[in-house]
Protein backbone atom coordinates (compact mmCIF):
# COMPACT_ATOMS: atom_id res chain seq x y z
CA UNK A 1 0.00 0.00 0.00
CA UNK A 2 1.25 3.43 -1.12
CA UNK A 3 0.21 6.78 0.45
CA UNK A 4 0.07 10.53 -0.12
CA UNK A 5 -1.31 13.04 1.16
CA UNK A 6 -5.46 12.51 -0.26
CA UNK A 7 -4.77 9.29 -2.41
CA UNK A 8 -4.20 5.47 -1.05
CA UNK A 9 -3.37 2.79 -3.47
CA UNK A 10 -3.45 -1.13 -3.12
CA UNK A 11 -1.84 -3.98 -5.35
CA UNK A 12 -2.37 -7.57 -5.76
CA UNK A 13 -1.58 -9.22 -2.15
CA UNK A 14 0.27 -12.60 -1.82
CA UNK A 15 -2.26 -12.73 1.23
CA UNK A 16 -3.49 -11.49 4.39
CA UNK A 17 -2.45 -12.76 8.01
CA UNK A 18 -2.58 -11.46 11.16
CA UNK A 19 -4.73 -10.29 14.13
CA UNK A 20 -6.30 -6.63 14.32
CA UNK A 21 -8.83 -5.07 16.97
CA UNK A 22 -11.43 -3.24 15.16
CA UNK A 23 -11.92 0.30 16.24
CA UNK A 24 -15.27 1.02 18.24
CA UNK A 25 -19.06 0.94 16.79
CA UNK A 26 -20.15 3.90 14.99
CA UNK A 27 -23.77 3.63 15.74
CA UNK A 28 -22.96 3.03 19.43
CA UNK A 29 -20.33 5.76 19.66
CA UNK A 30 -22.78 8.58 18.41
CA UNK A 31 -25.29 7.30 20.73
CA UNK A 32 -22.97 7.14 23.95
CA UNK A 33 -22.08 10.56 23.28
CA UNK A 34 -25.76 12.05 23.27
CA UNK A 35 -26.89 9.69 26.27
CA UNK A 36 -24.02 10.12 28.39
CA UNK A 37 -23.82 13.85 27.49
CA UNK A 38 -27.53 14.00 28.73
CA UNK A 39 -26.97 11.68 32.06
CA UNK A 40 -26.41 12.56 35.10
CA UNK A 41 -23.07 11.34 36.97
CA UNK A 42 -19.77 10.07 35.30
CA UNK A 43 -19.33 7.49 33.56
CA UNK A 44 -16.26 5.85 31.86
CA UNK A 45 -16.28 5.38 28.37
CA UNK A 46 -14.01 2.87 26.75
CA UNK A 47 -13.33 2.38 23.06
CA UNK A 48 -15.19 5.09 22.02
CA UNK A 49 -14.45 5.62 18.04
CA UNK A 50 -12.26 8.65 17.55
CA UNK A 51 -13.74 8.95 13.79
CA UNK A 52 -14.07 12.50 12.68
CA UNK A 53 -17.77 11.69 12.54
CA UNK A 54 -18.24 10.62 15.82
CA UNK A 55 -15.75 13.11 17.69
CA UNK A 56 -18.64 15.82 15.62
CA UNK A 57 -21.19 14.67 18.12
CA UNK A 58 -19.05 14.40 21.07
CA UNK A 59 -18.51 18.33 20.54
CA UNK A 60 -21.88 19.02 20.17
CA UNK A 61 -22.46 17.57 23.23
CA UNK A 62 -19.39 19.34 25.00
CA UNK A 63 -21.06 22.65 23.55
CA UNK A 64 -24.21 22.13 25.40
CA UNK A 65 -22.55 21.17 29.05
CA UNK A 66 -21.15 17.75 28.56
CA UNK A 67 -17.34 17.62 30.32
CA UNK A 68 -14.74 15.16 28.86
CA UNK A 69 -11.75 13.76 30.58
CA UNK A 70 -9.56 12.18 28.81
CA UNK A 71 -7.85 8.43 29.93
CA UNK A 72 -6.34 6.75 26.87
CA UNK A 73 -5.10 7.83 23.60
CA UNK A 74 -3.33 6.30 21.19
CA UNK A 75 -0.96 7.92 18.72
CA UNK A 76 -1.75 8.38 15.06
CA UNK A 77 -5.46 7.38 16.28
CA UNK A 78 -7.00 9.43 18.92
CA UNK A 79 -8.58 9.06 22.48
CA UNK A 80 -10.60 6.21 22.56
CA UNK A 81 -10.92 6.17 26.67
CA UNK A 82 -12.50 8.77 28.54
CA UNK A 83 -14.86 9.94 31.31
CA UNK A 84 -17.82 11.64 30.45
CA UNK A 85 -19.74 14.19 32.73
CA UNK A 86 -23.17 14.89 31.73
CA UNK A 87 -25.15 18.02 31.93
CA UNK A 88 -27.58 16.04 34.03
CA UNK A 89 -30.47 16.95 31.64
CA UNK A 90 -29.36 20.65 32.18
CA UNK A 91 -27.93 21.48 28.80
CA UNK A 92 -26.79 25.09 28.12
CA UNK A 93 -27.64 26.95 24.68
CA UNK A 94 -24.63 26.61 22.24
CA UNK A 95 -22.36 29.43 21.69
CA UNK A 96 -21.67 28.74 18.20
CA UNK A 97 -23.82 26.82 15.39
CA UNK A 98 -22.86 22.67 15.67
CA UNK A 99 -21.03 20.99 13.09
CA UNK A 100 -22.63 17.68 12.21
CA UNK A 101 -19.40 16.87 9.58
CA UNK A 102 -20.21 14.19 7.16
CA UNK A 103 -22.53 12.33 9.34
CA UNK A 104 -26.24 11.89 8.51
CA UNK A 105 -26.61 9.70 12.24
CA UNK A 106 -25.15 12.72 14.42
CA UNK A 107 -27.25 15.33 12.73
CA UNK A 108 -30.38 12.97 13.01
CA UNK A 109 -30.19 11.95 16.01
CA UNK A 110 -29.16 15.57 17.72
CA UNK A 111 -31.99 16.73 16.23
CA UNK A 112 -34.38 14.58 18.43
CA UNK A 113 -32.76 15.77 21.43
CA UNK A 114 -32.30 19.55 19.91
CA UNK A 115 -35.84 20.12 19.33
CA UNK A 116 -37.10 19.27 23.00
CA UNK A 117 -34.23 21.78 24.93
CA UNK A 118 -35.13 25.39 25.93
CA UNK A 119 -32.72 27.36 23.40
CA UNK A 120 -32.02 27.92 19.50
CA UNK A 121 -29.39 26.06 18.23
CA UNK A 122 -28.70 24.89 14.60
CA UNK A 123 -26.89 22.20 12.76
CA UNK A 124 -24.95 22.12 9.83
CA UNK A 125 -22.40 20.02 7.72
CA UNK A 126 -20.10 19.54 4.85
CA UNK A 127 -21.59 19.60 0.77
CA UNK A 128 -22.49 15.55 0.90
CA UNK A 129 -24.40 16.00 4.00
CA UNK A 130 -26.09 19.30 2.76
CA UNK A 131 -27.64 17.22 0.61
CA UNK A 132 -28.92 14.30 2.43
CA UNK A 133 -32.93 14.37 3.27
CA UNK A 134 -33.64 15.76 6.12
CA UNK A 135 -37.58 16.21 5.74
CA UNK A 136 -37.70 12.44 7.45
CA UNK A 137 -37.11 13.52 10.68
CA UNK A 138 -38.71 17.10 10.09
CA UNK A 139 -41.84 15.61 9.73
CA UNK A 140 -42.37 13.16 12.40
CA UNK A 141 -40.37 15.78 14.93
CA UNK A 142 -42.92 18.50 13.62
CA UNK A 143 -46.00 16.04 14.58
CA UNK A 144 -44.32 16.06 18.30
CA UNK A 145 -44.61 19.97 18.22
CA UNK A 146 -41.13 20.33 16.74
CA UNK A 147 -40.27 23.77 15.09
CA UNK A 148 -37.38 22.70 12.73
CA UNK A 149 -36.16 24.58 9.15
CA UNK A 150 -34.76 23.45 6.90
CA UNK A 151 -32.06 26.14 5.19
CA UNK A 152 -30.26 24.14 2.95
CA UNK A 153 -30.83 25.52 -0.85
CA UNK A 154 -32.04 21.86 -1.66
CA UNK A 155 -35.68 21.57 -0.02
CA UNK A 156 -35.46 19.55 2.82
CA UNK A 157 -31.92 19.08 3.38
CA UNK A 158 -29.27 21.17 5.98
CA UNK A 159 -28.63 23.56 7.91
CA UNK A 160 -31.30 23.09 9.96
CA UNK A 161 -32.61 25.61 12.34
CA UNK A 162 -33.82 24.28 15.43
CA UNK A 163 -36.05 26.60 18.08
CA UNK A 164 -36.52 23.85 20.86
CA UNK A 165 -40.14 23.38 22.11
CA UNK A 166 -42.08 21.27 24.55
CA UNK A 167 -43.27 18.47 22.84
CA UNK A 168 -46.00 15.87 22.70
CA UNK A 169 -45.60 11.88 22.23
CA UNK A 170 -46.82 10.71 19.30
CA UNK A 171 -46.97 7.14 17.71
CA UNK A 172 -45.24 7.13 14.53
CA UNK A 173 -45.88 4.54 11.54
CA UNK A 174 -42.09 4.44 9.96
CA UNK A 175 -42.37 4.84 5.98
CA UNK A 176 -38.53 3.64 5.70
CA UNK A 177 -36.51 1.28 7.11
CA UNK A 178 -34.71 3.71 8.50
CA UNK A 179 -32.83 3.20 12.41
CA UNK A 180 -31.73 6.82 12.44
CA UNK A 181 -35.32 8.00 12.16
CA UNK A 182 -36.51 5.70 14.33
CA UNK A 183 -33.76 6.79 16.99
CA UNK A 184 -34.45 10.94 16.42
CA UNK A 185 -37.92 10.34 17.74
CA UNK A 186 -37.11 7.82 20.36
CA UNK A 187 -35.11 10.72 21.72
CA UNK A 188 -37.50 13.30 21.29
CA UNK A 189 -39.31 11.07 23.23
CA UNK A 190 -37.53 10.99 26.24
CA UNK A 191 -38.57 14.75 26.86
CA UNK A 192 -42.57 14.19 26.02
CA UNK A 193 -44.85 13.81 28.35
CA UNK A 194 -46.03 10.64 27.79
CA UNK A 195 -45.53 7.51 25.45
CA UNK A 196 -44.14 7.67 22.13
CA UNK A 197 -43.65 4.78 20.13
CA UNK A 198 -42.75 4.03 16.82
CA UNK A 199 -43.51 1.17 14.25
CA UNK A 200 -40.58 -0.20 11.93
CA UNK A 201 -41.66 -1.51 8.35
CA UNK A 202 -38.48 -4.26 8.83
CA UNK A 203 -35.92 -4.59 12.01
CA UNK A 204 -33.39 -2.31 12.14
CA UNK A 205 -30.02 -1.59 14.12
CA UNK A 206 -31.61 -1.62 17.96
CA UNK A 207 -28.72 0.28 19.52
CA UNK A 208 -31.07 2.84 20.77
CA UNK A 209 -33.26 0.45 22.33
CA UNK A 210 -30.42 -1.58 23.91
CA UNK A 211 -28.89 1.48 25.32
CA UNK A 212 -31.91 2.47 27.01
CA UNK A 213 -31.90 -0.37 29.02
CA UNK A 214 -28.10 0.63 29.80
CA UNK A 215 -28.66 4.11 31.03
CA UNK A 216 -32.60 2.87 32.93
CA UNK A 217 -34.78 5.02 30.46
CA UNK A 218 -37.77 2.92 29.80
CA UNK A 219 -38.26 1.41 26.75
CA UNK A 220 -40.14 -1.86 25.79
CA UNK A 221 -39.85 -3.34 22.47
CA UNK A 222 -43.19 -5.21 20.78
CA UNK A 223 -42.37 -7.08 17.47
CA UNK A 224 -41.93 -3.90 15.16
CA UNK A 225 -42.89 -1.38 17.61
CA UNK A 226 -40.65 0.05 20.42
CA UNK A 227 -41.90 2.97 23.06
CA UNK A 228 -40.31 5.00 25.50
CA UNK A 229 -42.23 7.07 28.43
CA UNK A 230 -41.17 10.45 29.10
CA UNK A 231 -40.11 12.32 30.63
CA UNK A 232 -37.04 10.11 31.81
CA UNK A 233 -34.47 10.25 33.82
CA UNK A 234 -30.50 9.11 32.08
CA UNK A 235 -28.16 7.60 34.98
CA UNK A 236 -24.14 7.46 33.69
CA UNK A 237 -23.27 4.25 33.78
CA UNK A 238 -20.13 2.72 32.44
CA UNK A 239 -19.50 1.22 28.84
CA UNK A 240 -17.15 -0.45 26.43
CA UNK A 241 -17.81 0.16 23.18
CA UNK A 242 -17.71 -2.90 20.77
CA UNK A 243 -15.97 -3.04 17.46
CA UNK A 244 -17.75 -1.95 14.50
CA UNK A 245 -18.96 -4.87 12.10
CA UNK A 246 -19.26 -2.25 9.80
CA UNK A 247 -15.40 -1.86 9.06
CA UNK A 248 -14.77 -5.47 10.21
CA UNK A 249 -16.70 -6.38 6.72
CA UNK A 250 -13.52 -4.92 5.00
CA UNK A 251 -11.16 -8.08 6.32
CA UNK A 252 -13.73 -10.62 5.71
CA UNK A 253 -14.37 -9.36 2.47
CA UNK A 254 -10.55 -9.19 1.48
CA UNK A 255 -9.79 -12.24 3.96
CA UNK A 256 -12.10 -13.98 1.42
CA UNK A 257 -10.85 -12.61 -2.06
CA UNK A 258 -7.46 -12.78 -1.44
CA UNK A 259 -6.34 -15.84 -1.87
CA UNK A 260 -3.66 -17.38 1.07
CA UNK A 261 -5.64 -15.76 4.04
CA UNK A 262 -5.88 -15.94 7.31
CA UNK A 263 -6.65 -13.32 9.74
CA UNK A 264 -8.76 -12.70 12.97
CA UNK A 265 -10.85 -9.64 13.99
CA UNK A 266 -11.01 -8.74 18.00
CA UNK A 267 -14.26 -7.77 19.76
CA UNK A 268 -16.41 -7.43 16.89
CA UNK A 269 -19.90 -6.46 17.80
CA UNK A 270 -22.28 -8.88 16.72
CA UNK A 271 -25.67 -7.83 17.31
CA UNK A 272 -27.55 -9.62 15.06
CA UNK A 273 -29.45 -6.59 13.48
CA UNK A 274 -26.34 -6.22 12.23
CA UNK A 275 -24.58 -9.17 10.98
CA UNK A 276 -26.39 -9.97 8.11
CA UNK A 277 -23.08 -9.30 6.46
CA UNK A 278 -21.93 -12.43 7.60
CA UNK A 279 -24.84 -14.41 6.25
CA UNK A 280 -24.42 -13.64 3.14
CA UNK A 281 -20.78 -13.85 2.92
CA UNK A 282 -21.21 -17.53 4.14
CA UNK A 283 -24.02 -18.32 1.91
CA UNK A 284 -21.64 -17.15 -1.01
CA UNK A 285 -18.86 -19.69 0.85
CA UNK A 286 -16.80 -17.88 2.52
CA UNK A 287 -14.80 -19.49 5.18
CA UNK A 288 -15.89 -17.51 8.49
CA UNK A 289 -15.64 -18.41 11.96
CA UNK A 290 -16.89 -16.79 15.38
CA UNK A 291 -13.89 -18.10 17.84
CA UNK A 292 -15.38 -16.32 21.01
CA UNK A 293 -18.37 -14.74 22.32
CA UNK A 294 -19.16 -12.73 24.76
CA UNK A 295 -21.34 -13.12 28.14
CA UNK A 296 -25.01 -13.31 26.97
CA UNK A 297 -25.81 -10.63 29.45
CA UNK A 298 -23.75 -8.26 27.99
CA UNK A 299 -25.81 -4.99 26.82
CA UNK A 300 -24.81 -5.30 23.23
CA UNK A 301 -22.92 -8.83 21.91
CA UNK A 302 -19.43 -9.12 20.59
CA UNK A 303 -16.54 -12.02 19.94
CA UNK A 304 -13.22 -12.72 17.70
CA UNK A 305 -14.06 -13.64 14.33
CA UNK A 306 -11.27 -15.62 12.16
CA UNK A 307 -11.55 -15.97 8.46
CA UNK A 308 -9.62 -17.76 5.75
CA UNK A 309 -9.73 -17.72 1.77
CA UNK A 310 -11.96 -20.59 0.80
CA UNK A 311 -11.82 -22.70 -1.83
CA UNK A 312 -14.56 -20.78 -4.16
CA UNK A 313 -17.04 -18.25 -3.72
CA UNK A 314 -20.45 -18.49 -5.63
CA UNK A 315 -23.12 -15.55 -6.20
CA UNK A 316 -26.36 -15.30 -4.25
CA UNK A 317 -29.37 -13.46 -3.76
CA UNK A 318 -29.51 -10.73 -0.70
CA UNK A 319 -32.83 -11.34 0.71
CA UNK A 320 -35.30 -7.52 0.84
CA UNK A 321 -35.42 -8.39 4.82
CA UNK A 322 -31.44 -8.28 5.08
CA UNK A 323 -31.22 -5.37 3.60
CA UNK A 324 -31.22 -2.83 6.63
CA UNK A 325 -29.58 -5.05 8.57
CA UNK A 326 -26.61 -4.71 5.91
CA UNK A 327 -27.34 -1.15 4.41
CA UNK A 328 -23.39 0.34 5.32
CA UNK A 329 -21.59 -3.26 3.82
CA UNK A 330 -23.42 -3.05 0.17
CA UNK A 331 -20.29 -1.81 -1.60
CA UNK A 332 -17.90 -4.01 0.07
CA UNK A 333 -20.56 -6.93 -1.00
CA UNK A 334 -20.65 -5.76 -4.67
CA UNK A 335 -17.01 -5.99 -4.39
CA UNK A 336 -16.84 -10.09 -2.65
CA UNK A 337 -19.82 -10.75 -5.62
CA UNK A 338 -17.08 -9.65 -8.50
CA UNK A 339 -15.21 -12.42 -7.45
CA UNK A 340 -17.81 -14.92 -7.08
CA UNK A 341 -19.16 -17.49 -9.71
CA UNK A 342 -22.56 -16.24 -10.98
CA UNK A 343 -24.62 -13.63 -10.98
CA UNK A 344 -25.28 -11.89 -7.22
CA UNK A 345 -28.27 -9.54 -7.06
CA UNK A 346 -28.59 -6.63 -4.75
CA UNK A 347 -32.20 -5.07 -4.93
CA UNK A 348 -34.63 -3.30 -2.75
CA UNK A 349 -31.73 -1.28 -1.35
CA UNK A 350 -32.79 2.40 -2.68
CA UNK A 351 -31.91 4.23 0.46
CA UNK A 352 -28.29 3.41 -0.84
CA UNK A 353 -29.07 6.62 -2.88
CA UNK A 354 -29.41 8.97 -0.11
CA UNK A 355 -25.99 7.50 1.66
CA UNK A 356 -22.89 10.00 1.97
CA UNK A 357 -22.66 9.38 -1.80
CA UNK A 358 -25.31 7.99 -3.94
CA UNK A 359 -24.14 4.39 -3.54
CA UNK A 360 -25.89 2.41 -6.11
CA UNK A 361 -24.50 4.38 -9.03
CA UNK A 362 -20.66 5.08 -7.41
CA UNK A 363 -19.79 1.30 -6.90
CA UNK A 364 -21.81 0.18 -9.87
CA UNK A 365 -19.20 3.30 -11.59
CA UNK A 366 -16.43 1.93 -9.68
CA UNK A 367 -16.89 -1.93 -10.21
CA UNK A 368 -17.16 -1.03 -14.05
CA UNK A 369 -14.11 1.07 -14.36
CA UNK A 370 -12.00 -1.98 -12.83
CA UNK A 371 -13.31 -4.54 -15.60
CA UNK A 372 -16.33 -5.93 -13.27
CA UNK A 373 -19.66 -6.65 -14.93
CA UNK A 374 -22.55 -4.65 -13.44
CA UNK A 375 -25.96 -4.07 -14.22
CA UNK A 376 -27.20 -0.69 -12.49
CA UNK A 377 -31.22 -0.68 -11.31
CA UNK A 378 -32.97 1.94 -9.36
CA UNK A 379 -33.12 0.10 -6.25
CA UNK A 380 -30.00 -1.88 -6.76
CA UNK A 381 -27.56 -3.83 -8.63
CA UNK A 382 -26.58 -7.16 -10.10
CA UNK A 383 -22.92 -8.32 -10.41
CA UNK A 384 -21.81 -11.12 -12.51
CA UNK A 385 -18.35 -12.21 -11.24
CA UNK A 386 -15.26 -14.00 -12.93
CA UNK A 387 -13.81 -10.79 -15.27
CA UNK A 388 -10.64 -10.30 -13.71
CA UNK A 389 -10.38 -6.88 -12.02
CA UNK A 390 -7.76 -4.58 -12.85
CA UNK A 391 -6.41 -1.73 -11.01
CA UNK A 392 -6.87 1.71 -11.89
CA UNK A 393 -7.17 6.08 -10.91
CA UNK A 394 -11.04 5.87 -9.02
CA UNK A 395 -13.52 8.54 -7.17
CA UNK A 396 -13.57 8.15 -3.60
CA UNK A 397 -16.68 10.85 -4.06
CA UNK A 398 -15.66 11.57 -0.09
CA UNK A 399 -18.00 8.47 1.10
CA UNK A 400 -15.15 6.60 3.24
CA UNK A 401 -17.05 3.45 2.50
CA UNK A 402 -16.62 4.09 -1.21
CA UNK A 403 -12.91 4.52 -0.83
CA UNK A 404 -12.33 1.55 1.89
CA UNK A 405 -14.35 -0.99 -0.68
CA UNK A 406 -12.29 -0.29 -3.86
CA UNK A 407 -8.81 -0.29 -1.85
CA UNK A 408 -10.10 -3.80 -0.84
CA UNK A 409 -10.75 -4.67 -4.37
CA UNK A 410 -7.35 -3.72 -5.78
CA UNK A 411 -5.73 -5.86 -2.65
CA UNK A 412 -6.86 -8.62 -5.89
CA UNK A 413 -6.50 -6.61 -9.06
CA UNK A 414 -3.92 -6.47 -11.79
CA UNK A 415 -1.94 -3.28 -11.51
CA UNK A 416 -2.36 -0.58 -8.82
CA UNK A 417 -5.56 1.06 -7.51
CA UNK A 418 -5.91 4.36 -6.37
CA UNK A 419 -8.65 6.29 -4.76
CA UNK A 420 -8.84 9.86 -4.39
CA UNK A 421 -10.50 11.69 -1.27
CA UNK A 422 -9.22 8.80 0.34
CA UNK A 423 -8.37 11.42 3.59
CA UNK A 424 -12.74 10.53 3.92
CA UNK A 425 -12.01 7.23 5.68
CA UNK A 426 -11.10 9.48 8.59
CA UNK A 427 -14.97 9.90 9.36
CA UNK A 428 -15.55 6.00 10.37
CA UNK A 429 -12.17 4.17 10.22
CA UNK A 430 -9.49 6.65 11.40
CA UNK A 431 -6.90 3.09 11.56
CA UNK A 432 -8.02 1.62 8.29
CA UNK A 433 -4.41 2.38 6.25
CA UNK A 434 -2.26 0.90 8.89
CA UNK A 435 -4.46 -2.01 9.96
CA UNK A 436 -4.03 -2.55 5.95
CA UNK A 437 -0.26 -2.51 6.63
CA UNK A 438 -0.12 -4.60 8.99
CA UNK A 439 -2.31 -7.75 7.55
CA UNK A 440 -0.17 -7.05 4.71
CA UNK A 441 3.20 -7.60 6.33
C1 LIG B 1 -27.29 4.25 11.23
C2 LIG B 1 -28.33 3.81 10.47
C3 LIG B 1 -28.24 3.59 9.02
C4 LIG B 1 -26.79 3.48 8.55
C5 LIG B 1 -25.91 4.53 9.15
C6 LIG B 1 -25.94 4.45 10.67
C7 LIG B 1 -27.50 4.50 12.67
O1 LIG B 1 -28.84 4.68 8.36
O2 LIG B 1 -26.71 3.56 7.15
O3 LIG B 1 -24.57 4.40 8.72
O4 LIG B 1 -26.52 4.64 13.42
O5 LIG B 1 -28.68 4.57 13.08
P1 LIG B 1 -30.45 4.75 8.14
O6 LIG B 1 -31.08 4.75 9.44
O7 LIG B 1 -30.67 6.04 7.40
O8 LIG B 1 -30.78 3.55 7.31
Amino acid sequence: MTNSAHTLSTRRTQGLRGTITIPGDKSISHRVAILGGLAAGRMTVKNYLCSQDCLNTLRAMQQIGANITPLRETPGYGVTDFILEGCSMQPQAPAQDIDCGNSGTGMRLLAGILAALPFTSKLYGDTSLCSRPMQRIIQPLSLMGADITALGEKPGCAPLLIRGTRLQPIHYNLPMASAQVKSAVLLAGIFAEGTTSVTQPAVTRDHTERLYTHFGIPCTVNGLTISTTGPADIRAKDITVPGDISSAAFWLVAATICPNSDITLLNVGLNETRTAVIDVLRRMGADIRITRRSAEHEGEPYGDISVRTPARLVATDILPEEIPNLIDEIPILAVAAAFAEGTTSIRNAKELRVKESDRIATTAGNLRRMGANVEEYEDGITVTGGAPLHGCTLPGYGDHRIAMSFLIAGLNAEGTTTLDTADAIDTSYPGFASHLAELSR
